[in-house]
Parts: C-alpha cells; sequence; structure tokens
C-alpha cells in the first residue's frame, strides 16, 4: 500500500448487508436531512431502529423521531441560535458516558451532520476517550431547500462554484470574503441567516454587490409548513421581517426560483 493511503475510515458505514448497523459502545454521528422522514437514508433509518439511547438536535423532526425503536431512550439536547439548551460540554459527557456503559449510542443531528454541526468537536472527545465512532451523512438543508425551488446549486454558465456560509459564528454575525461574494454570479447558501440578513446585505452592497440581485429564503424545507420567500437584496431585510418566519430558513444569495430566474431571463432578453 503506498504511503499515503489509509483503510477507508468509515468502513463499517459502507458495509452493507444484513449485519448490525451499530456497536455496543460505539457513537454513530448520523444526518436525518431536513426533515422529511423519505428524506433520511436508509442507513440512519437502521441506526435509529437499533440505538439504546438516541441524543438528538432541535431540528431533527417529530416524524423522524417517531421512527425511533421502542427501547430507545430519546435525549433531547437542543441547541436554539446563539444560545443553548445543553451545554456542549454536558452532551460531550453524555456521549462518553452512554458508550462507556456499553450502550449502542446515536447522534442524531439534523441535515448533514458534516456541516454547521459541530461535528469535529464531538468526535475528538469520542477519540480521546478511545471510543470508536461512525459517521452516517445525511440530506442537508441546502440541497432540500435548492430542490424545492426547482433549482441546482451550481449550473454550466452560470456558477462554477457555490459557498456554504454561516449567517452567525461564535462570536456574532460571521464575517466572509465579502468582496468575492458580491461579485456578480456568485451563489451562496446562508445557513442560520435570518437575524444577519441586515448585516449581510449591508456588507454585500458596501463591497460593491448590484441591489437587484436575486435572494430567495426557503423555509421548513421538505417539510409540510414548507414557504419560499423571493426577493432581492435591496428589500432582503424588510422582506425577511414582513414575512415573520419563525421555522429553520436557508437564504440564498443569488439565486432566484426557476420560474422567476426564467422570468427575468425574458425581460433581459426583451430590453437589450
Ligand atoms: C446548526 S445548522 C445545521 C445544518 C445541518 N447540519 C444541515 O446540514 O442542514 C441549522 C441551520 O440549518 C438550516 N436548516 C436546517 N434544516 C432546515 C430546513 N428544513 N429548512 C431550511 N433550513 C434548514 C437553517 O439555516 C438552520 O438555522
Amino acid at each position: 500500500m503506498p504511503a499515503h493511503t489509509t483503510p477507508a475510515a468509515n468502513a463499517t458505514a459502507n458495509t452493507r448487508g444484513s449485519m448490525a448497523c451499530m456497536a455496543a459502545g460505539q457513537v454513530v454521528f448520523a444526518g436525518s436531512g431536513p426533515g422529511d422522514a423519505d428524506l433520511l437514508t436508509v442507513k440512519a433509518m437502521r441506526a435509529l431502529q437499533e440505538a439504546d439511547v438516541i441524543l438528538y438536535d432541535r431540528l431533527v423532526s417529530d416524524e423522524i423521531m417517531a421512527l425511533a425503536g421502542p427501547q430507545a431512550v430519546l435525549e433531547n439536547v437542543g441547541k436554539e441560535g446563539f444560545g443553548a439548551q445543553v451545554s456542549q460540554d454536558e452532551i460531550n459527557a453524555r456521549l462518553v458516558a452512554h458508550a462507556k456503559a456499553g450502550r449502542k449510542v446515536l447522534r442524531l443531528k439534523a441535515g448533514d451532520p458534516t456541516i454547521f454541526a459541530r461535528l469535529d468537536e464531538e468526535l475528538t472527545v469520542c477519540e480521546e476517550a478511545g471510543i470508536a465512532t461512525q459517521i452516517i451523512p445525511g440530506i442537508t438543508a441546502a440541497s432540500a431547500a435548492v430542490a424545492s425551488i426547482g433549482q441546482s446549486l451550481t449550473q454550466r454558465g452560470r456558477n462554477t462554484s457555490v459557498r456554504f456560509i454561516t449567517g452567525h459564528a461564535m462570536t456574532g454575525f460571521a464575517d466572509h470574503d465579502w468582496a468575492a461574494l458580491a461579485r456578480p454570479g456568485e451563489m451562496a447558501a446562508v445557513y442560520m441567516g435570518k437575524k444577519s440578513a441586515r448585516f449581510v446585505q449591508g456588507r454585500l452592497i458596501m463591497h460593491g454587490a448590484d441591489r437587484a440581485t436575486p435572494v430567495t429564503i426557503v423555509e421548513n424545507a421538505s417539510r409540510p409548513e414548507q414557504r419560499v420567500l423571493e426577493t432581492n437584496l435591496d428589500r432582503l431585510p424588510a422582506d425577511l421581517d414582513a414575512a415573520g418566519f419563525d421555522g429553520p430558513a436557508l437564504t440564498f444569495l443569488g439565486l432566484a426560483p426557476r420560474k422567476a430566474a426564467a422570468a427575468l431571463t425574458d425581460l433581459k432578453t426583451e430590453l437589450a
């Protein structure tokens, strides 16, 4: 084997067949997807049914939690916005304690556990305690939201890259490369972006972004109560306030729903 290759770290997660998905004393980190239970992976579904204890986040839907096995003890460790219901230290301690007690532990996170989900902190704590781990990916909110507006995250001739950014960081609103984001044709998916909408608008306009840049916000993507707000950079904070979204929302900078985007292109062609 060449020196730079290693066996797949997540090898157990890729094993198919009738083998159990979880082992006693192991922590499985799985994504629950955006909310619709039909968007759960088969592997995450099996983990839900096998787990002895499930530590789950606030955004994991009730519909998905209803799929847990009857033996499972359910622990809601949800955090909200800038505050915390159960501290990260407490979550870490519970993961280790449950695994050390020989339980099959499922740490269920909304969307994909590798995106804005503090996965590494929890993995490190498990590693330091000598606990085996496994990661089961999930459908992230941006993928579900973009599908709901009939668009794709990249498109030949439109954008060759897309950024996943967060609206807030540990110390407040998150800073980004605003000059790059303000360039025509840029596309970004903003997670946790409701409170920072006015800040993002200000930074982008300060760096020369066109006020007419399309912006789309999808609240509760994939859930029955899903709502879509179609606006532009100029109107973003006002329209978002008026919409009164109180569910999880994903903001697309530089992207309009498919029909609206087609109408804009037609208009530009007529005016040319
Ligand atoms: C802490 S982040 C977790 C992201 C998650 N790991 C993922 O991959 O989707 C929480 C943010 O994800 C977004 N989000 C999660 N589920 C969503 C949904 N169903 N619809 C819209 N946005 C969602 C919102 O921006 C929310 O504030």
